[in-house]
């Protein structure tokens, strides 16, 4: 019996990084997945690595920030998964690295778009089937540490987690006597598809050894170790979880970056 046995998924964003990482552990944890992500072949990969060592994946290609393509996925996972259990509405952009005062309205509306009301429509079309299966569930979003402190990203980036820090425990609320849980989980700095550029640029000035000095563990985190939380929280293990937003930072959230304390 794996952890997520018998339970049926959703997981946006999954042809890469964070998602693809979710993916893989929960079809191995004994969950059937919906894989969903803009770009279709790199969803299909991601089906085609869950291979055959857990449940099979299926694919699909849709942008998780349009409702209608939204509402499809959802109205996919009951017709051929059986129903829905778990949506982890993970898909996000950063936005890039433009300063604050040379960003535009069109890209503050798109990194809103993606990355807060994508989770949002990712809870409107859930919901009312988990309520109707009357069996509860759990919706979880990838926030940021960035939407927790300042500094660590673009403002608008920043502002788009910290919504979606707010809507998860506003959503948890409105969805009170349903047992249905709604949590975020805030990654630290994780070596993914968004993050390739730094990393792959510290390998080449020899740098990566600077990358992540400021965290109490000293590294970056890897895609497989938000996926654990993200299998807690799917799982009926955290069933006293709700409205949280839980960083998952090697630490780096809970301090001021000023002293390198040795032991
Ligand atoms: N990597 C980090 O350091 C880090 C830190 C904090 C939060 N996050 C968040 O984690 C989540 C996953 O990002 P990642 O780091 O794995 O990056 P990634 O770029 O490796 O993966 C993101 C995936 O989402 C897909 N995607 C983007 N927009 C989409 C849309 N509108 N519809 C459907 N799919 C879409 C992309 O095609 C890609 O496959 C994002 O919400 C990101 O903001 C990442």
């Amino acid at each position: 019996m794996g952890r997520l046995s018998g339970k049926r998924a959703i997981i946006t964003g999954a042809g890469s990084g964070i998602g693809r990482a979710s993916t893989l552990l929960f079809a191995a944890e004994g969950a059937r997945v919906l894989a969903v992500d803009k770009v279709a072949e790199a969803a299909a990969e991601t089906a085609r690595m869950a291979g055959s060592a857990g449940e099979p994946v299926l694919s699909t290609a849709a942008d998780a920030a349009t409702e209608s393509e939204v509402a499809a996925c959802v109205e996919q996972a009951v017709s051929e998964l059986g129903g829905l259990d778990i949506i982890y509405a993970n898909a996000g952009i950063s936005g890039g690295v433009t300063p604050l005062l040379d960003q535009s309205v069109e890209s503050w509306t798109e990194i809103l778009r993606v990355n807060l009301i994508g989770p949002f429509l990712a809870i409107k079309h859930a919901a009312p089937v988990m309520m109707r299966q009357q069996t509860g569930g759990s919706i979880i979003c990838t926030a940021s540490l960035a939407g927790m402190r300042g500094g660590g990203s673009t403002a608008s980036y920043a502002a788009s987690k910290a919504g979606v820090i707010s809507l998860v425990q506003n959503a948890s609320h409105n969805l009170m006597g349903t047992n249905i849980r709604v949590n975020a989980i805030c990654p630290g700095l994780i070596e993914t598809g968004m993050t390739r550029t730094l990393f792959e640029r510290a390998r080449e000035r020899r740098t990566e050894g600077r990358i992540g000095h400021l965290n109490p563990l000293q590294r970056a985190g890897q895609p497989q170790e938000i996926a654990g939380m993200a299998l807690f929280l799917a799982s009926d293990e955290a069933s006293y979880v709700n409205g949280q937003a839980i960083a998952v930072d090697g630490g780096h959230g809970s301090g001021l970056p000023f002293h390198r304390w040795r032991p």
